[in-house]
């Protein structure tokens, strides 16, 4: 039987992949704690319907940046796709595409941007890393450009790497044959090998540059026409800073309770960025979605799109394109009913009136 919720594709996940790749997708950092906050922020919100609302026309379909998408559901970035199935970020751009929704394609992807790009029309957008080496960084920026991209993501919680005690614990390696396809040309398509621990937090510790700061943002922005998203606000005060040096949307992100543990969960904090923001740039959130009843939370908070990212690879592992598909199927169709037992027909008629 094809399985009926998310949490479902996870055990399909856990029994197709090795334990050290199940724990290098699971896995949160130090305690997990707000690996579980994600989850529980989502459950401690309860939702109040509204009735004898005509709900017999409804439409899912919204913008992010001007983009079309068929439900305010994307894909998160998520490094390392093939580890999870042999086509990797190639099947996941194929479910993209036959959703209708947009894909957020990591640095660290497993597939080339120009690769996934010419494999796919749905849209994508670029989510960069900025490296110490500014000419390397300028690349893959010049690279996402002419793949198409139509926006960088820039993740800005991620300067070192979070202590990721799973990934420690099996000294997480990538297998021969796998590699950061994007980095290839430059010499980093594989990991360092660390004796004591993570060859990913090498990777970030030795090559993503520590020094960022809103210089960068100003930089990388002087660098592209593209929009810029910045990816892993928490605090208000960044928020108000994001705009004002020129983003054009925030993902409301604690990088999936990978990066500082004991952050808050994304819903405990999205209502006081959207506040902060007040209009100026689009805001999204990603971290524990994996009901439509989250989406609809996550809406009636202020976001205008969610991303998610473990259950993308659950799906990529247990069936590849067909399994991401399914994924966002179930999200679909439990948004949909979400939706309408809140009385709204469309994303936009759901606000905090939605909250009990
Ligand atoms: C991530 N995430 C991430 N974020 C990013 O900006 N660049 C990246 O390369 C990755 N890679 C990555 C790998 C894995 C295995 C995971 C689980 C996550 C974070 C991701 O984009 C997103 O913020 C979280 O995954 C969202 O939380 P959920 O949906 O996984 O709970
Ligand atoms: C991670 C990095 C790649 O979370 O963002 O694994």
């Amino acid at each position: 039987m094809k399985p009926l919720r998310l949490d479902e594709y996870e055990d399909l996940a856990r029994r197709h992949l090795t334990a050290d790749v199940f724990d290098y997708y699971a896995g949160g950092a130090c305690d997990e704690l707000t690996l579980r906050d994600n989850r529980e922020a989502f459950e401690r919100l309860r939702l109040v319907g509204r009735l004898l609302r005509d709900v017999s026309v409804r439409s899912l379909a919204t913008t992010v940046l001007g983009t079309e998408i068929s439900m305010p559901v994307m894909i998160a970035p998520v490094a390392l796709q093939r580890l999870a199935f042999d086509d990797g970020e190639l099947a996941t751009a194929r479910a993209a595409a036959k959703a209708a929704t947009l894909m957020i394609l990591s640095t660290l992807s497993s597939v080339s941007i120009e690769d996934v790009a010419a494999s796919t029309r749905a849209p994508l957008w670029f989510q960069l890393y900025i490296y110490k080496d500014k000419g390397l960084t300028r690349e893959l920026v010049r690279r996402a450009e002419e793949a198409g991209c139509r926006a960088l993501v820039l993740t800005v919680d991620a300067q070192v790497c979070g202590k990721r005690e799973r990934e420690m614990r099996h000294r997480f390696q990538l297998p021969r044959g796998i590699t950061m396809a994007n980095l290839e040309g430059a010499g980093h398509g594989t990991l360092p090998n660390e004796n004591s621990g993570s060859g990913l937090a090498a990777h970030v510790n030795s090559l993503f540059d520590p020094a960022l700061d809103w210089n960068d943002v100003a930089w990388l922005i002087g660098q592209t026409r593209l929009p810029i998203v910045l990816k892993g606000v928490l605090h208000p005060d960044d928020a108000r800073l994001a705009v004002a040096h020129g983003a054009s949307a925030l993902f409301v992100s604690n990088h999936g309770g990978r990066q500082l543990d004991t952050a808050p969960a994304t819903l405990d904090v999205l209502e006081s960025v959207v506040e902060a923001v007040d209009g100026r740039a689009e805001v999204y959130l990603d971290g524990g979605v994996r009901r439509g009843t989250d989406v609809v939370k996550a809406l009636a908070l202020g976001a205008r799109a969610v991303a998610v990212g473990r259950p993308v690879v659950w799906g990529l592992a247990a069936a590849g394109a067909r399994g991401v598909g399914g994924v966002l199927e179930i999200l679909r169709e439990e948004l949909d009913v979400a939706l309408a037992l809140c009385g709204a027909r469309r994303p936009e008629e759901i606000s905090r009136a939605a909250l009990f």
